[in-house]
């Protein structure tokens, strides 16, 4: 963060001060984890489900932390006391981007420009393969993993300082009001709005409609002059150019796309190669792009992540290099590993939803090819309302039509996938369900044999990651 009185972070957040007089400097870390504190840091005590930050309170100081942001008073401890710590988080970011923005703009200042991703699936991987593109051109803040909720955004943009020129962030919504609030804290001057498919339908409410009113608040979230990055192949995300206030660049094969895809090619290992076209007035600019992102799905974050690049200035060359370089920064995000006893692990189960399950089976069947045996182990998708049921059962269809060899459905929420597939056709002993991740780890230690593919997949809530690092290890 940069350097702060306790008298302008008590005003920024409308808490008071006690314990420590307002000269008090604070240069940060902001952190939320005592165990994070490093000196001259805020440590930030949020109420939690399990734990109260403000027990830990006191540690932090010990740690070094010049100053707690705390809901109460703490005797002996130096905080701004304000009454929803939360909210005060936001509050500080908001003051401290504007801050930043007006240092960026003075001569030789940095230039700062603020990109906000969101949209139902890609978020991460289009945030990090842009973090990647931007991070060679100049100093760049991304979110660590998802940090993408009202905690996670404004602790990423508190790790902004003067020199920061690309300020990468992850929005997430699972409801209305949620990009909202985040844009209220960072306006962004690029909006980039990847899909509005099934993710999250419970929270919204009004279906797919629902949804798409939720992710356009990003684009009505804009700066006055911001542009809208939007994917021009789904059409709930174009019709959102309709509340841009600014520029509208479009993504995809569609041909109006100012930031077009042609001729996508897959190698034997599921990578994607292809055309990157960039439409500058009559004049059509391109280059190749080999990504080494595993699936055919991620041919449209590396464009949404091309286009948010060009629309801050940066050029086709380094788009196109950085495309070509960039890998999965976060875990469990189709993370291929060849084990030495020949069996291929595709660890995908940082999450899913509908669209991301057809995806990461598309690539096992790609990956496996004719000569391997495909093995699906497959969780519950979470969140998905009265969708529920029918999602699930189609994946089981899909696995049938796929012709993948061998599926392991874990868990009794994911039960509907086994029934899918048998309505499909199948027999029986290529589906298996399973209780929990431990029975699915000792049946899979027995079953697998070299030459085999394994995808593993569910969403983070049903904790087939834990599954993922042990097949990864070999030690399933
Ligand atoms: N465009 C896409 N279509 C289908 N699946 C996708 C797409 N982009 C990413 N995925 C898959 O969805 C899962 C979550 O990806 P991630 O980038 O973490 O998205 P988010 O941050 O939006 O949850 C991963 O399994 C990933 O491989
Ligand atoms: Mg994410």
């Amino acid at each position: 963060m940069i350097a702060l009185t306790a008298a302008e972070i008590t005003a920024a957040t409308n808490g008071t001060l006690s314990g420590i007089g307002p000269e008090h400097v604070v240069t940060g870390p902001v952190v939320t984890d005592s165990r994070e504190v490093l000196p001259g840091g805020l440590f930030v005590a949020l109420p939690g489900e399990h734990v109260d930050g403000h027990d830990f309170a006191a540690g932090a100081v010990t740690a070094g932390a010049a100053l707690v942001l705390a809901a109460r008073e703490l005797p002996g401890l130096p905080c701004v006391v304000v009454p929803d710590v939360e909210r005060a988080l936001g509050d500080l970011a908001r003051e401290v981007l504007v801050r930043l923005r007006e240092a960026a703009s003075m001569p030789g200042g940095s230039g700062l420009q603020v990109i906000g991703i969101t949209g139902s699936v890609g978020k991460t991987t289009t945030k990090d393969v842009l973090a990647q593109i931007c991070g060679a051109a100049g100093p760049t803040v991304a979110p660590v993993r998802s940090f993408n909720n009202e905690i996670g955004l404004p602790l990423t943009v508190l790790r902004a300082d003067e020199q920061t020129r690309f300020l990468v962030l992850e929005m997430g919504a699972s409801g209305p009001g949620h990009l909202t609030y985040l844009t209220d804290i960072a306006p962004p001057d690029v909006a980039v709005v990847l899909v509005v498919g099934q993710a999250h339908l419970g929270g919204f409410g009004g279906g797919v409609d629902g949804v798409a009113r939720a992710k356009a608040e990003i684009v009505a979230g804009l700066v006055p002059s911001g542009t809208a990055v939007l994917n021009g192949d789904d059409p709930r995300v174009r019709a959102m150019s309709a509340v841009a206030p600014g520029r509208v660049v479009l993504f995809g094969a569609a041909p109006d796309a100012e930031v077009r895809v042609e001729d996508v090619r897959l190698d034997a290992v599921g990578r994607a190669s292809f055309r990157l076209v960039h439409v500058v007035g009559r004049e059509r600019h391109e280059r190749e792009v080999e990504l080494r992102l595993v699936g055919e799905h991620h041919v449209h974050n590396a464009l949404a992540a091309a286009a948010a690049a060009l629309s801050v200035g940066l050029d086709l060359d380094d788009v196109a290099t950085g495309l070509s370089a960039a890998d999965a920064l976060s875990p469990h995000r189709m993370h291929v590993v060849d084990r030495a006893d020949g069996v291929t692990v595709v660890d995908d189960s940082y999450n899913a939803n509908p669209d991301s399950m057809r995806a990461a089976l598309k690539a096992l069947a790609v990956i496996a090819g004719r000569e391997r045996r495909s093995v699906a182990v497959l969780g519950e998708m979470l969140e998905l309302g009265d969708e529920h049921r029918a999602a699930h059962d189609a994946i089981g269809r899909l696995v049938v039509r796929l012709n993948i060899g061998l599926t392991v459905v874990v868990g009794e929420g994911a039960r509907a996938i086994r029934d899918g597939a048998n309505h499909e056709g199948s027999w029986g002993d290529e589906v298996v369900l399973v209780d929990d991740v431990d029975t699915a780890a000792a049946f899979l230690a027995d079953e697998l044999r070299p030459g085999d593919v394994v995808l593993v997949k569910s969403s983070y809530g049903a904790g087939l990651w834990r599954l993922g690092d042990r097949l990864v290890a070999g030690d399933a």
